[in-house]
């Protein structure tokens, strides 16, 4: 077994093998790997005796969960009435264009994951964009790059 399977494998032991551990065991995985790896979701299928497809739609339903790899930084961009109405959708496009990464997804390096979620309970001062949860009130377009160049800098100086 690969040391990912074992690794795994420890992390399912830890639960009752019963359907009501799977979201717990999935909450478990994503903290640990920042996402639901495949290998780790046919293990839980096949340990807890739930089908695959089953787990996928718990995994789609959830915000919280991840089916794809996330990238070093995260953004993520407010997409609830408030902020909707206060420009989010431009805001979002405007970092489709500066990250070169579609809503939703991961850059294929790795670097940038960007989402939108329903509403991040603070609306007063929306539009609300999370930089690697550190929280962006009253965003504009323009802080789209900005916050796309802070960024940069930062892998740069990493690099
Ligand atoms: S709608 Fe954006 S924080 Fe509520």
């Amino acid at each position: 077994m690969l040391h990912e399977q074992t690794e795994f494998e420890d992390i399912i032991q830890k639960h009752p093998q019963e359907k009501r551990a799977l979201i717990p065991i999935l909450q478990d995985l994503q903290t640990k790997y920042n996402y639901l790896p495949p290998v780790a979701l046919n293990m839980v299928s096949q340990a807890l005796n739930v089908p695959l497809i089953d787990i996928i739609s718990v995994a789609s339903f959830y915000n919280a969960f991840s089916l794809e790899p996330k990238g070093e930084h995260q953004i993520t961009v407010c997409m609830g009435t408030a902020c909707h109405v206060r420009g989010a959708p431009l805001i979002l496009e405007e970092f489709e264009r500066k990250l070169d990464v579609e809503a939703g997804h991961t850059r294929k390096d790795g670097k940038y994951s960007l989402d939108s979620v329903a509403c991040l309970g603070c609306c007063a001062i929306g539009p609300v964009v999370v930089v690697d949860s550190e929280y962006h009130a009253q965003t504009g377009i323009r802080d789209a790059g900005k916050i796309t160049k802070m960024l940069e800098k930062k892998e740069k100086t990493n690099d």
